[in-house]
């Protein structure tokens, strides 16, 4: 696929639902007792994965339209065995979060598997604590596939060795299970949408500053889903506005969880123009619209502690950064290394292939700004969706375009991402004319 550049992006757009909520939504509303009922589905390669997962463990699930689902819960202690593996796919939160949820399911025995990139993820996070609380986990080698033989589970306290909060979830749904108040302790704050759903569906959840404790439950009452616009679908767009001189652009509807929108910090810093307006609650959830202007960048360094709140978002961190004025930094990101690819190494490659002066770290990069165009050129997706969308927004601000190799990947998230971006371009030059 190839993106030519563009001078300026005006208009309007609103982002499909957000990925982690619509997981969540749809784990959750097949352990609910009864009817639970999604709106605003964000509907992708990821998300299908997890409808067909709780299908294979006896839900229904009706597609009403585009993204609203009706998903017939089977109750927490309902879900069967299917008795083949379950296929994950692409999406690490689905398997990172069925796994706590199928060691719940006392006396059976699950197995799940997943695309090569799943397959070369790291397990062990989630079967060590899954396995101190009762379960009977088998991976090979700490990665898929994994064997799940489910058994009484005991309720534990959990220091997690990596702010994640896939891991956190996995443990917080096992304790759904276990005998008594089970607690997550964490490193630094992640996305806290599982704590938000659950709380909804009348779980008690303490929330302490580094800490979340989960008491066991019988039952879960979701009602109804609404699920915010995705920040991270919105993130490439915020990116483009911001690096192409002249734009103004509004994002309607967007989830605007602070756990989620590091980047809008961080734009902040470098001297970004983002405005929040309208901001309103969706779904449980904090959301709002965005009023996007162009800015001019300078540099800043991104540090432990903010690397969950923007984990997505870090590689268009680093094209921002490198089309701003000064040296920028970002560590504590070693996490990237272990995403849909290693994104520290697939960042770099990607920018370097069109002039940018970035630099791997073990745990981030070094990037040197220069406040022009970058040159354009070729990018290897290497199969990850995000890099595809690096590399469009890199395209939109270069001077000569750019060929993204893989870019269909970008389903994995986004399926309608290219088509969207087409249509903002048509908009934005028919303005220029
Ligand atoms: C997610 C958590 C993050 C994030 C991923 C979605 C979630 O992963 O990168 O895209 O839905 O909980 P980690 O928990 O592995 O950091």
């Amino acid at each position: 696929m190839r993106v030519e550049p563009l001078k300026r992006l005006v208009g309007h757009l609103a982002v499909p639902g957000d990925k982690s909520i619509s997981h969540r939504a749809v784990l959750f509303g097949a352990l609910g007792d009864g009817e639970t009922r999604v709106t605003g589905f964000g509907r992708s390669a990821d998300t299908e994965a997890t409808i067909e997962a709780v299908r294979a463990l006896g839900v229904t699930v009706y597609e009403h339209d585009h993204d609203t689902l009706r998903i017939f819960g089977k109750g927490l202690r309902g879900l069967v065995s299917p008795g083949r593996p379950i296929d994950c796919a692409n999406a690490g939160t689905l398997v990172r979060l069925l796994t706590g949820i199928l060691a719940g399911q006392n006396g059976q025995q699950f197995e799940l598997t997943g695309d090569a990139s799943l397959s070369a993820r790291p397990m062990k996070r989630v079967t060590e604590p899954l396995s101190r609380m009762g379960a009977a986990l088998e991976t090979e080698d700490g990665h898929l596939p994994l064997g799940i033989d489910a058994r009484p589970l005991r309720s534990i306290t959990y220091e997690l060795p990596v702010a994640s909060a896939q891991v956190k979830s996995a443990i917080l749904l096992a304790g759904l299970y276990a005998t008594g108040e089970t607690t997550v302790v964490e490193p630094t704050p992640t996305r806290d949408h599982t704590e938000l759903m659950l709380e909804a569906a009348g779980v008690t959840i303490t929330r302490r500053e580094s800490s979340v404790t989960v008491q066991p439950a019988e039952r879960l009452d979701l009602g109804e889903i609404e699920v915010p616009g995705d920040f991270s679908s919105a993130a490439p767009f915020i990116i483009a506005a911001t690096l192409l001189p002249g734009s103004e652009l509004h994002i309607h509807g967007v989830n605007l969880n602070p756990r989620r929108t590091g980047l809008l910090t961080i734009l902040e810093r470098m001297g970004g123009r983002v405005t929040v307006y309208n901001r309103r609650r969706i779904g449980g959830e904090p959301a709002g619209d965005l009023d996007i202007r162009s800015a001019d960048l300078v540099a800043t360094t991104v540090l432990g502690p903010e690397v969950p709140l923007a984990i997505d978002e870090l590689p268009l961190f680093a094209l921002a950064a490198s089309c701003a004025h000064g040296n920028s930094r970002l560590r504590g990101a070693e996490e990237l290394r272990a995403k849909e690819s290693d994104r520290v190494e697939a960042t770099v490659d990607a920018l370097r292939s069109l002039g940018q002066h970035v630099i791997a770290t073990e745990d981030g990069f070094r990037i040197r700004g220069v406040p022009t165009r970058p040159r354009g050129g070729r990018i290897e997706s290497r199969g990850d969706h995000r890099i595809a969308m690096l590399g469009a927004i890199a395209a939109l601000a270069s001077a000569d375009g750019v060929e993204i190799d893989d870019a269909e990947c970008v389903a994995v998230s986004f399926p309608g991402f290219f088509e969207l971006l087409a249509q903002l371009k048509e908009t934005s030059e028919r303005q220029e004319a």
